[in-house]
């Protein structure tokens, strides 16, 4: 098949683009880190690896591009499809709108309401964006009185990212709090108190926060038999 597309890749991008083919020294599936700098073409990389594995053969089904930014996310996406059109015609388009890109966050989301069932959940669930959420533990922290104490309680946007940090790092409050929020450290009783409230809105009325979506995610796949499928 030709690879006139692999063409205008420096010898680096085409080594990572090629990794795992056949007539390379690696085993197919053989996982590959590539460390390079701002705007050396890693995104123009990953484009062309996600094509030439599409044009040969792979099932689009089974790629998995992620990363932080819609942005960057639909870019990606966007590139792919141009480079697969380039080499195999029109039909690319189906082949890579059937390969799964986004977020991580969208990524999460979307298999926990795949599999919302098998863990619980209701598929129905609502996601908040950082800015939903700082409003709702905002308004836990009004309930709580907080906001009205004589030594400044932290910020509601402090709030959450205390814990955000707890939640993501699966450290306990007072950990975090001595070393990313130290002049949060006399209100860790409180904060406690704030977090189990919020926590208990969320589930009752069927929320996912961001880090929600990462930690069930991660939690679901801790799971063997769902990891498997
Ligand atoms: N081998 C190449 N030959 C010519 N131009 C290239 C090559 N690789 C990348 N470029 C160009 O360099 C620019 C940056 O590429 P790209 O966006 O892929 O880099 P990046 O590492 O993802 O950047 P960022 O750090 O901003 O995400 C683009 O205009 C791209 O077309
Ligand atoms: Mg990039």
């Amino acid at each position: 098949m030709s690879v006139a597309y692999l063409e205008k890749l420096n010898p680096e991008q085409r080594r990572a683009v090629e990794h795992g083919a056949r007539e390379n020294d690696a085993a197919p599936g053989t996982p590959l880190l590539v460390i390079a700098g701002a705007g050396s073409g890693k995104t123009n990389t990953l484009a062309h690896r996600v094509a030439h594995l599409i044009v040969n053969g792979a099932d689009p089904r089974k790629i998995l591009l992620m990363t932080f930014s819609r942005r960057a996310a639909a870019e990606m996406a966007r590139r792919v499809e141009r480079i697969a059109r380039r080499a195999i015609g029109d039909n690319a388009g189906v082949m890579t709108d059937a390969l799964w890109a986004g977020t991580f966050h969208g990524i999460g989301a979307r298999l926990l309401r795949d599999y919302a069932g098998e863990i619980g959940l209701d598929p129905a669930f609502t996601i908040h964006d950082r800015e939903d959420s700082t409003d709702l533990i905002n308004l836990m922290r009004h309930e709580l009185g907080y906001s009205k104490t004589e030594n400044r309680f932290p910020a509601k946007g402090s709030c959450l990212a205390i814990y955000s940090r707890c939640a993501n790092a699966g450290l306990p409050i007072e950990d975090v709090l001595a070393t990313s929020f130290p002049w949060c450290a006399v209100w860790a009783v409180e904060l406690k108190q704030l977090f189990a409230v919020y926590v208990e809105a969320k589930q009752r009325q069927n929320v996912l926060d961001y880090d929600d979506l990462l930690l069930y995610w991660a939690q679901m796949v801790s799971d063997p038999g769902l990891a498997g499928e």
